[in-house]
């Protein structure tokens, strides 16, 4: 089995980690960080720009949008506008202010769940109501029910879209086909697409995900960041990508009014070391977490009652329990009780999700062996 530099586990305890605030015999694969550490591309600019001994207010340089550009270019043959992007401190602040900029109170949000979960928080928090187009899983895989959707985007109530591409905590990609018909059914009904990509840096090696404004740029817009595929989501440092003019106006005002808007000293920096110099390191972790992918999926074909969900992107895997005769959340609640494991429930995923659980393998070798061994031993106690 091939093993990684980033295979030396790297203790997270006492370090405020969100993660790792847990007891001292339990093991965290819930959140979406990874356990690896950066990139040394990322930690020398970081350094670099520490080093300076004045922390002051920071501009977004022109290197930095270059930077994003270049890489999605090179990566994913997607070439947009240079003045087309802007910064955000996050991706969920993108999508908070883009439902206050791009709906009215009362009106809904169209979502496929099961989805992140903050997508809810977004929508919910805003006052706007979630309009739930749940995806349908037939032979192990999941796909959209356009029928469903059409009707959801034929509601006069409803004028947004938030699109998970590729899918927490699905793992998926989804296919060109499919997001060419999601953006016929948009300009059909007048719904603006917001696609968030945060995910879409890891993928099964080879098998690169679609940029939904490679195929369409009008009426959307992209929330993205390179903190989910290179592991710095603690610096804040996110962008939005909208070539539609109007929209970005909108957008970005929004941002700017919430305060969203500037980096902080180590954001711009670190996210352009990212993508001019990390390229090597990422396809490393992405063989890391295809790795620890198969080592789970062989770990759990003994037990029928359980069925890891085929997937294709994301270090988040989609675990199917109920067959075990618990739904996601007792599952969840008794494999943290009895074994210390921690993973999510899929219930919070929205519908479609109970029954389910997400389980985080972008961690070292070590760390993912035990996290195989309690889930296994917790499975043949039930
Ligand atoms: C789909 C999705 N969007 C956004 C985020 C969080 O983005 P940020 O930390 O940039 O706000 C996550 C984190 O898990 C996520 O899964």
């Amino acid at each position: 089995m091939k093993l990684f530099p980033f295979d030396e586990p790297i203790s997270r305890r006492g370090t405020g980690s969100l993660k790792w605030d847990v007891k001292d015999d339990e093991l965290p694969m819930w959140v979406a960080d990874q356990d690896f550490p950066v990139a040394d591309c990322i930690v020398k600019a970081v350094e670099q720009r520490a080093a300076h001994p004045v922390y002051g207010y920071q501009i977004t340089p022109e290197s930095w949008a270059k930077a994003y550009h270049d890489f999605y270019l090179d990566e994913f043959g997607w070439d947009f506008p240079v003045d087309s992007i802007f910064f955000a401190t996050g991706v969920v602040p993108v999508l908070s202010s883009s439902v206050r900029a791009l709906s009215k109170e009362g009106e809904k949000v169209l979502v496929l769940t099961p989805c992140y979960n903050i997508f809810f928080n977004s929508i919910v928090n805003n006052r706007r109501i979630p309009s739930e187009c749940e995806m349908v899983l037939e032979n192990g895989t999941y796909h959209i029910d356009f029928a469903d959707l059409e009707a959801r985007m034929a509601d006069p109530d409803c004028h947004l879209m938030i699109l998970c591409n590729p899918q927490n905590p699905l793992g998926k990609i989804h296919p060109k086909e499919d997001l060419l018909r999601i953006a016929k059914l948009a300009e059909k009904h007048d719904v603006v697409v917001l696609s968030d990509e945060i995910h879409g840096l890891i993928s099964e090696p080879k098998k690169k995900y679609t940029p939904y404004l490679s195929l369409v740029t009008k009426n959307c817009l992209c929330a993205t960041s390179v903190s989910k595929g290179f592991n710095i989501a603690g610096l804040q440092s996110a962008c939005v990508i909208c070539p539609d003019e109007k929209i970005r106006a909108k957008v970005e005002r929004q941002l700017n009014t919430d305060e969203c808007a500037e980096g902080n000293v180590f954001a711009y920096d670190a996210a352009i070391a990212a993508c001019n110099e990390g390229r090597e390191y990422l396809y490393d972790i992405n063989e890391a977490i295809s790795r620890n992918r198969s080592l789970v999926k062989d770990a759990l074909l003994p037990y029928p009652n359980v069925q890891l969900i085929e997937q294709n992107a994301t270090y988040l895997l989609w675990i199917k329990v109920d067959g075990t005769g618990l739904s996601g959340k007792e599952f969840a609640e008794r494999l943290r009780e009895e074994t210390g494991l921690y993973l999510s429930s899929g219930h919070v995923y929205g519908k479609g999700g109970d029954g389910f659980v997400r389980m985080n393998v972008a961690c070292p070798l070590p760390l993912l062996e035990e996290g195989i061994s309690r889930l296994v031993r917790f499975i043949e106690s039930l």
